[in-house]
């Protein structure tokens, strides 16, 4: 290991074996903390090219379980999103893929810190049960093409384990370390599909356009590099996605959506990542065909038919659905002044989510218990006009004093200015196999300066 650190420290490219020597190494408890720490240092500062990345991945996804879904039938459609506040996409996109019958096998996280998972999110629904078996999971996506589970099996223990170090070690932010990060688990999840939704924005995890293109780019370059048909999408994380933001407003929200009455930033980023996930699929000749597609599904009813098939499958009650108003409310509901008037410029989305964790809506440790019906609900979004004195979000709290301390770092989120702001676009650009396309002249030169590179390290 030490001339594996030498090796790395003066910018050396490491062979298949060699990484391999490292993952499993560490992993088994034979390479210590400090030798690792000191690898993945050397990995921040000088990097690893495409074939040591994607030997990366495969060796932390094959350090545990690979998920085999052939029992499932037909091709399996996987997306992922690199976090956000408010994205509750998955609930809608699932729900509409699957009613065109594309299986639709979700492996959903929990959240941590300012951002929600899936899985509390379906919680929110009486009943629903989210730890099923393997077989029951294969039998409804068989069944139904949609199931939505907690992770059970043990994947990417290596990528647990490094990603521990890195938190206390300063090297999180190294992208072929995010990037395989990421893609392991994907892997190691079993899809053959895999649409990427890479977040850019003041609540993602990378603010700026140029890092998320890098690391949308070097994921597909890793999925399709391991066989996997792999699309990324870079959409915005500028301001919560849609206007709810806590886990049963959302899910609210998301069934609002699938009966038609979506805000226009969630069903745009459900309706471009659900046409990678059906074309991805071979269910459409064009993406701009299976859009057409997905959208019918809203119209028809048949996506929100399926949501509630899906719940009802693993024990969740599906009356709640078709009528909403059943969902337990929170306490208080108050809102949140604005303290000027003029036009929202920006707002700070990681504090929304902190508000919502505030409230009760997210968890700080692993072992604080969601208090579902928290949460807050967005009036005022980039380039609204405000007066002073109007709401800019209600509340809805179970606690006073949470309720004050919610309310005031929400205020403090947002940025008032005199003049309209330009809006955020919701899609920036979509990067495939062998070319990145930017929605808008422009965002190439400020995503790629100096040339399209698809490996990432611009
Ligand atoms: N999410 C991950 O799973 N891994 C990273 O390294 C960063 C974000």
């Amino acid at each position: 290991m030490y001339d594996l650190i030498d090796k790395k420290r003066y910018g050396g490219k490491l062979t298949c074996e060699e990484i391999d020597f490292i993952v499993k190494g560490f992993t088994d408890g034979d390479i210590p903390d400090y030798q690792m720490a000191a690898f993945l240092m050397a990995v921040c500062l000088n990097g690893m090219d495409k074939e040591e990345t994607v030997r990366l991945t495969l060796a932390m996804a094959h350090s545990g379980d690979m998920l085999d879904l052939s029992p499932i039938k037909g091709v399996k459609v996987d997306k992922h999103s690199t976090g956000g506040v408010g994205d509750k996409t998955t609930l809608v996109i699932g729900a509409m893929v699957a009613a065109l019958g594309i299986p639709v096998a979700k492996m959903s996280g929990r959240g941590l810190g300012h951002t929600g998972g899936t899985i509390d999110k379906l919680e929110s629904i009486p009943g629903f049960n989210t730890s099923i078996s393997t077989d029951k999971f294969f039998e409804d996506v068989n069944r139904l093409k949609f199931a939505v589970a907690g992770q059970t099996a043990n994947l990417a223990p290596a990528d647990k384990k490094i990603y521990a170090l890195r938190d206390v070690t300063a090297t999180v932010s190294s992208l072929p370390l995010i990037a395989s990060s990421i893609m392991s688990k994907k892997l190691a999840s079993g899809a053959d599909v895999i649409v990427l939704d890479v977040k850019t924005g003041s609540g993602a995890f990378m603010k700026t356009l140029k890092d998320s293109v890098a690391l949308a780019a070097a994921m597909v370059q890793i999925g399709n590099g391991a066989g996997r048909k792999t699309y990324g999408v870079i959409t915005d994380m500028n301001q919560p996605l849609g206007r709810a933001v806590g886990n049963t407003l959302e899910v609210i929200e998301a069934i609002n959506a699938l009966k038609g009455n979506a805000p226009e930033d969630l069903m745009e980023d459900a309706l471009v990542l659900g046409q990678y996930m059906v074309y991805g699929a071979g269910a459409a000749d064009s993406p701009e065909e299976a859009r057409k597609m997905l959208e019918k599904t809203i119209e028809d009813g048949s996506a929100l038919k399926k949501f509630a098939e899906m719940v009802e499958a693993q024990g969740g009650d599906p009356s709640y659905i078709y009528d909403t108003d059943k969902f337990e409310k929170a306490k208080f509901v108050e809102p949140a002044l604005s303290p000027a008037d003029g036009y929202v410029r920006t707002i700070k989305t990681d504090d929304v989510g902190i508000a919502s964790l505030i409230l009760g809506g997210g968890r700080e440790t692993k072992e604080d218990v969601i208090d579902h019906a928290v949460g807050l609900i967005i009036e005022k979004k980039i380039g609204d006009e405000v007066k002073k004195g109007e709401p800019l979000a209600y509340i809805h709290a179970n606690d006073k004093e949470k309720l004050e301390a919610a309310k005031e770092r929400l205020i403090s989120a947002y940025t008032i200015g005199e003049k309209p702001e330009k809006l955020p676009l919701h899609v920036y650009g979509t990067v495939t196999e062998d070319k990145i396309v930017f929605e808008q002249e422009g965002l190439s030169e400020e995503a790629c300066p100096g040339g399209v590179n698809l490996f990432g390290d611009h």
